[in-house]
Parts: C-alpha cells; structure tokens; sequence
C-alpha cells in the first residue's frame, strides 16, 4: 500500500508536503511530485499539509484518479528524490481550481539546473 499523489497536484506543485514526509518518498518533476510507493510508509501525514487536496491512500483514490498509481510508480523511478519544499509554480495559483488538467503532467525528468 502507499500514498498517491493525484492530479490537482499539475501545475500547482505547492511541496508543503515534502517537508513532513519521515521517509522522503516524495520525487520531484517538473511541474509535479510522485510518491515512490517503496518509500511510502502509510503514515499519511503529507495528506493535510497539501492546499489542494492531492494526496490519497491508494484505496481510496477517486475512480477518475485511479490512473495515478502507476503514473506515481513509474515517474518515481525516473525522477529525483525532493526533500524540501521549494517555492510553488509561478501560476499555482491559477491552476490550483482547474479541475481536468491531467494533459498538462510533463512526465520529462527535471532539469537540474532548474527544479526544484
Ligand atoms: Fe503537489 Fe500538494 Fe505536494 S500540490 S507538491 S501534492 S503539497
């Protein structure tokens, strides 16, 4: 069992939940975060640090989200792990009550230069 991050998380990638994971199961994309289900213990206390809701215990992720658990463990193999917050997207804001956003998940691995 692990914990999912879902789609209201494109875009916005708000990270107040890295800071509390005990485990450091969060991996970083571009313009999202996974959780690595290996790394996850189940101890849900990222679920209310996130602002939009993102996060779910896989049995109970939304029937329209359920696509999200292999996305988070494929793209947490790929991308790095991330174990502070960083600032949010610059438009965070604007995605955050966009509801069908899924398209935008940019599953490229991030540019370490750049993010996060
Ligand atoms: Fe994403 Fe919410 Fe964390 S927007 S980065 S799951 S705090």
């Amino acid at each position: 069992m692990t914990h999912v991050v879902t789609e209201a998380c494109i875009r916005c990638r708000y990270t107040d939940c890295v800071d509390v994971c005990p485990t450091d199961a969060f991996r970083g994309g571009r313009n999202m975060l996974v959780i690595h289900p290996d790394d996850c213990i189940d101890c849900a206390v990222c679920v209310p640090e996130c602002p939009v809701d993102a996060i779910f215990f896989d049995a109970d992720v939304p029937s329209t989200q359920r696509r999200f658990i292999p996305i988070n463990a494929e793209l947490s193999e790929d991308w790095p792990v991330i174990t502070r917050s960083v600032a949010a997207l610059p438009d965070a804001d604007d995605w955050a009550t966009v509801g069908d956003k899924a398209g935008e998940l940019d599953r490229r691995a991030p540019d370490p230069k750049t993010t996060p």
